[in-house]
């Protein structure tokens, strides 16, 4: 049986090592990386490096390489040191093949059809309190589809922190956690009246706007109250395929964003574009939000095209063919992920019940390295 974390043979380069592993895999190892990375370089405890890179000359190399059955061992011509690498722990991390994978993305895009498949999305809140598997399994949709229900949750007063500090700690804001979204007089956002809210991502202008938001329905008799939600990043998708100069024109045009409410002392601005890209051209953030865009500035020679993409983006957003709707039932705790998944709700009538969600945010760090956590990922 071929065994990939085998040796057939190593050979000496200017500055790196290649390694021909059993399977035919052919490694490169430069001197600097493997000196780096000596099991030495690490705190037993903090597992923080200690090494330091400029304790060796960027010349460094090795005078001897021994290969015995699971390890390789490095004999430097530097400080007398001699690193041990497990071969298991050389061979995954080799960046030759890391860099040959392709990109495979995370993400299930999603349209209407979800409304179909909710059940899905839906989660018992005692199960996910109680039950490893099932917190494991609500994280993972929230990464994958960016988008759960968790149905009967108690209706009490904050309550809705058990089930987030199952996961970490809330993103804090000067909206305070929770926060509450009801009808009030003088309201300082839209969502604290009984308005319809078109399809937004919440706080557009942080530069880093929360990851995720956590809406706990505790009472909902009003007539009206329904909730929205849409894929951005699917909505995206389809524009990057089918619209390519707006998608590109929304992903390079810096959008400025204001919240100058009348309960702050501050006055916060931010310019970013609406879609942003990761390293490997995959969706990074829908910042979206009528309500908090600032009075657009683009250059004039811009305008038109920028307005055009804008409205047709933002139209598509409300479109049936890639909305979901629901209504909120007291008891359950609408998660999404607000840097993907926009979020809105038709108008209410406060004169026939009540309408009341608390909000948490949470941030998308927290739901990825708890995801990474508990599928023991080694880095
Ligand atoms: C919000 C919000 C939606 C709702 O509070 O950010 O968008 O259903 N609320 O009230
Ligand atoms: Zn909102």
């Amino acid at each position: 049986m071929i065994n990939k974390y085998n040796i057939l043979k190593f050979s000496l380069e200017k500055e790196h090592i290649i390694i021909k592993w059993e399977d035919n895999h052919e490694s490169k190892f430069h001197f600097l990386w493997l000196r780096d990375n000596c099991p030495t370089s690490f705190h037993s405890d903090s597992k923080m490096r200690k090494f330091n890179l400029l304790s060796v000359s960027k010349n460094i190399y090795p005078k001897k390489i021994d290969n015995n059955e699971n390890n390789l061992r490095i004999h430097w011509n530097e400080n007398d040191h001699i690193s041990n690498y497990e071969l298991k722990w050389l061979r995954d991390h080799c960046y030759t093949e890391i860099n040959n994978h392709k990109y495979k993305t995370p993400y299930i895009l999603w349209k209407s059809n979800l409304n179909k498949e909710f059940k899905l999305i839906s989660l018992n809140h005692d199960e996910v309190i109680n039950k490893k598997e099932k917190l494991i399994q609500w994280l993972e949709l929230l990464h994958v589809y960016g988008i759960t229900i968790i149905k009967n949750a108690p209706t009490k007063d904050k309550s809705a922190f058990k089930i987030l500090n199952k996961i970490s700690h809330h993103r804090e804001t000067f909206f305070g956690t929770p926060f509450e979204v009801i009808n009030i007089p003088k309201p300082n956002n839209q969502a604290y009246t009984a308005d319809a809210l078109t399809n937004h991502s919440d706080l557009p202008y942080f530069e880093y706007a929360p990851g995720y938001q956590f809406l706990h329905c505790l009472e909902n008799t009003a007539n009206g109250g329904d909730s929205t939600a849409v894929d951005g990043f699917a909505v995206a998708d389809y524009l990057r395929k089918n619209e390519k100069e707006m998608f590109d024109i929304l992903a390079s045009t810096q959008v400025k964003f204001k919240d100058n409410d009348f309960t702050q002392k501050a006055i916060r601005i931010l310019y970013s574009p609406i879609i942003t890209l990761t390293k490997d051209n995959d969706f990074n953030d829908i910042r979206l939000n009528m309500g908090a865009m600032a009075t657009i500035d683009v250059h004039p020679n811009k305008m038109k095209k920028f307005y055009d993409a804008y409205r047709f983006f933002t139209s598509l957003l409300h479109d049936k063919k890639f909305m979901i709707e629901f209504r909120l039932d007291a008891g359950d705790i609408f998660c999404f992920n607000n840097r993907r998944v926009l979020h809105g709700r038709s108008a209410f009538n406060p004169n026939s019940g009540n309408r009341h969600l608390q909000g948490y945010y949470i941030e998308r760090d927290e739901i990825i390295s708890r995801l990474n956590y508990f599928n023991n990922i080694q880095v």
